[in-house]
């Protein structure tokens, strides 16, 4: 091997060991970084806080052979969604409370307030076939939007009618 030979494989071997050097510092100081930065948040998550539950909770849930195992059966999930959904009113004055009270009772977004004699004039001049027809299907006239049904597209139209009897005899 010639002198220039050795004095190159010097250098880059030198210059081999700095980049794997360089390579184990970088790695360092990202495990630093992350932890200081991101430890924390992982450690106050919710979520992560679950999962971590969920893998070193107690497994209890295992069925004995004649002992009460009622805790394990798994509901049905119909029933959680049949339990939230919202329940139809009885009649006309109920759905007035929970669907159309909530612009009608004030006067709110445009809508005729309740009793409001002189804002009703007109609309019953219109006649009572076309309120019930407003009020199922909905309605934008010039004042503002009457939804259809008052958002509650659930309930039976004739039920709506009843709320609309219900707000012209008030
Ligand atoms: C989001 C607010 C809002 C809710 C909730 C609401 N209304 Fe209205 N309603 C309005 C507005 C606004 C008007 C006026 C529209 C116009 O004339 O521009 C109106 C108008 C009406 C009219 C008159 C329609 C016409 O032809 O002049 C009737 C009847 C009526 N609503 C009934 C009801 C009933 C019944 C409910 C409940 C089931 C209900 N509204 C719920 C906003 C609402």
């Amino acid at each position: 091997m010639s002198k220039q030979d050795t004095h190159f494989f010097n250098i880059f071997s030198v210059v081999l060991g700095l980049l794997v050097l360089a390579a184990i510092l970088i790695f360092a100081l990202s495990r630093h970084l992350g932890h200081a930065l991101q430890f924390t948040a992982l450690q106050t998550d919710p979520m992560v806080a679950r999962v971590m539950e969920s893998r070193t909770g107690i497994p209890a849930r295992i069925a004995v052979a004649g002992q009460d195992n009622t805790a394990l059966v798994i509901q049905p999930v119909v029933a959680a969604s049949a339990g939230t959904a919202l329940a139809v009113p009885e009649n006309g004055d109920a759905l007035y409370e929970v669907a159309c009270k909530a612009c009608h009772g004030e006067g709110l977004a445009g809508a005729p307030k309740t009793g409001d004699k002189a804002a009703w004039a007109p609309r019953i001049a219109k006649g009572k076939e076309m309120l019930y027809e407003h009020a199922v299907k909905g309605f934008t006239g010039t004042t503002g939007v009457m939804p259809a049904k008052g958002g509650r597209t659930d309930v039976p139209d004739e039920l709506v009618k009843a709320a609309v009897d219900h707000i012209l005899a008030l």
